[in-house]
């Protein structure tokens, strides 16, 4: 009985620890990327009080009832990238015009697209990340950080959904 529960235990660690590593976003290392990046974004005028914004207009699902979106450069560890980072704007009396006076008080979350080039062709080099509105990571329903390769198959995330954005390159913008 005893070798047969330490038998099981070792499998359950291998498994679980082969998961882990298998998993496509939510490791240790985009978890930091994705920190120094929102930090980063506050410092260039991307996140935070006063910060750059679009015009907010109407949105579509999933990603909120009012939407802001910019695209720009942005200086990430002495390269300039991409970045495209989308506010989401939720809750009671949530309108375009409330947004427009105080986007602070109806920011759900931010979505972000970065191109670093050569971190995954396959998906067009993009790395994601959705934080909430205090610039913390948001998880899936399993747990995992929503930073990296979030996520080609199961569980569903951005790149399975982007994927069908028209033109190839993973954008609905400028289609
Ligand atoms: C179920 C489909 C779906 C999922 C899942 C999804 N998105 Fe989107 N996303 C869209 C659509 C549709 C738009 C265009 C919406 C708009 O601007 O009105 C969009 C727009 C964007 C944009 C602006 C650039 C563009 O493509 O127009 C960013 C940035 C973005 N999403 C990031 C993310 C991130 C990060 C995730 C995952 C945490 C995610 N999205 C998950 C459908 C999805």
């Amino acid at each position: 009985m005893k070798t047969m529960k330490v038998i099981y235990l070792g499998v359950l660690v291998f498994l679980t620890g082969s998961v882990n590593a298998a998993a496509p976003f939510g490791g240790e290392k985009d978890v930091s990327y994705a920190k120094n990046l929102w930090q980063t974004m506050m410092d260039a005028g991307y996140a935070g009080k006063g910060g750059l914004m679009s015009r907010p207009y109407t949105g579509q699902h999933p990603h909120g009832a009012i939407l802001d979106t910019i695209e720009g450069q942005i200086a990430l560890n002495g390269k300039l990238h991409q970045i495209i980072v989308k506010r989401n704007y939720g809750g009671e009396g949530v309108s375009i015009a409330n947004v427009a006076n105080d986007p602070a008080k109806y920011l759900k979350a931010v979505t972000v697209m970065l191109k670093r080039p050569g971190y995954d062709p396959e998906t067009q080099d993009w790395f994601w990340a959705k934080f909430k509105a205090d610039g913390s990571l948001d998880t899936n329903p399993a747990g995992m950080m929503l930073a990296g390769k979030v996520a080609k198959g199961k569980p569903k995330g951005c790149i399975a959904c982007h994927t069908a954005a028209p033109g190839g390159d993973m954008l609905f913008l400028h289609d």
